[in-house]
């Protein structure tokens, strides 16, 4: 059985981009794959969170994978820095990553521009955690957006590199993967680009319906549609959100009344948000009786750290091999 794995960093929370993007395929997927999933918050610690937020950061975000369908027995789903086999993993593929190659990624030079003030190492080596995240299961698929691939191309690098270097084929090299079905990019709601990418633009999947409406009747539109014209960006983005969450007939309703010139984009914006509420109550009600229920996120963690330490002892045990460790 082939191994998936998915990672989300602990900072934020999933929004529905996330979730009509990969996660609902994951979840739809879980038992015909050996899937792993987990919490990145090692890697949230590049941006130096407070202390006192960090461990909640980390509780919203496992509640919120269980919510949205995440099924603790069939998949293994744990927290990242409960696994420190990752963090060893991620030492000795430290030795044959390249400065040069680790400088050259484009999240790098983006956060050189974004924060000057704390270039630290753990950004530099950024893909390097990820790459240990992905192969120290031995994963196969990865389903990962545009944005990451860099970093997984860069997996496949260490991985290749790591077999030829100790002449061994203990890692596979991993692919990008979405189940086989279309990538679905969901907008924002701030006119153009995708939803997540700038804080506002995008509703969370355990936001309250005030909120929504919110977000939703304050979203950019244009003066109208023009006859003969194709329909601006952000006036297709709300179709195409509203095309996820709401019934076909309704899509049809406002398409036509697009066509026609008699669209009220009022009209259209409270039926979105209408739609976007009901798509979401029942993962938000699943969120909000998870989240308060301390003891089971206590047990989903600890049959997640065991399932995947276990996984990651044996992998790390062909590593230590490959590299010529030996016990006296
Ligand atoms: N870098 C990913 C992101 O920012 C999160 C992540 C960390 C990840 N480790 C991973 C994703 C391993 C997939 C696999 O979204």
């Amino acid at each position: 059985m082939e191994t998936v794995l998915s990672g989300i960093r602990s900072t934020g929370n999933l929004h529905i981009g996330n979730y009509l993007g990969a996660l609902r395929n994951f979840v739809r997927m879980q038992h015909d794959y050996r899937c792993f999933f987990f919490i990145a918050d090692l890697h949230s610690l590049t941006t130096h969170p407070h202390p006192d937020d960090f461990h909640g950061n980390v509780r919203r975000i496992l509640a919120q994978y269980l919510a949205a369908g995440i099924d603790p027995e069939a998949s293994t789903l744990y927290v990242q820095s409960d696994v420190p086999e990752i963090t060893e993993l991620y030492l000795l593929l430290n030795m044959i990553a390249y400065t040069g190659e680790l400088e050259r990624t484009t999240t790098f030079k983006d956060k050189i521009r974004l924060q000057p003030g704390n270039i630290n190492a753990g950004l530099l080596t950024y893909p390097v955690l990820m790459a240990a995240d992905i192969l120290i299961h031995r994963s196969h698929k990865v389903p990962v957006g545009k944005d990451q691939e860099q970093h997984l191309e860069l997996t496949r690098v260490f991985a290749r590199r790591f077999n030829n270097l100790y002449q061994c084929e203990v890692f596979p090299e991993p692919v990008a993967f979405n189940f086989g079905e279309e990538l679905i990019k969901v907008p924002g709601l701030d006119g153009s680009g995708k939803m997540g990418k700038s804080e506002g633009n995008g509703i969370y999947l355990v936001e309250d319906p005030k909120s929504i409406r919110k977000k939703v009747m304050s979203a950019v539109t244009d003066s109208g549609p023009v006859p003969g014209q194709p329909m601006s960006e952000p006036i297709s983005n709300l179709f195409t959100i509203l095309s996820l969450v709401a019934a076909p007939e309704t899509v049809r309703f406002f398409e036509e009344q697009y066509a026609a010139g008699t669209i009220r984009y009022g009209d259209l914006k409270k039926q979105l948000s209408e739609d976007i509420i009901g798509f979401l109550t029942p993962i938000r009600e699943r969120y909000l009786s998870i989240e308060s229920d301390s003891d089971y996120l206590r047990k989903v963690a600890a049959l997640g750290k065991d399932k995947a330490r276990e996984s990651a002892r044996a992998t790390l045990d062909l590593v230590r091999s490959a590299v010529g460790f030996k016990s006296f």
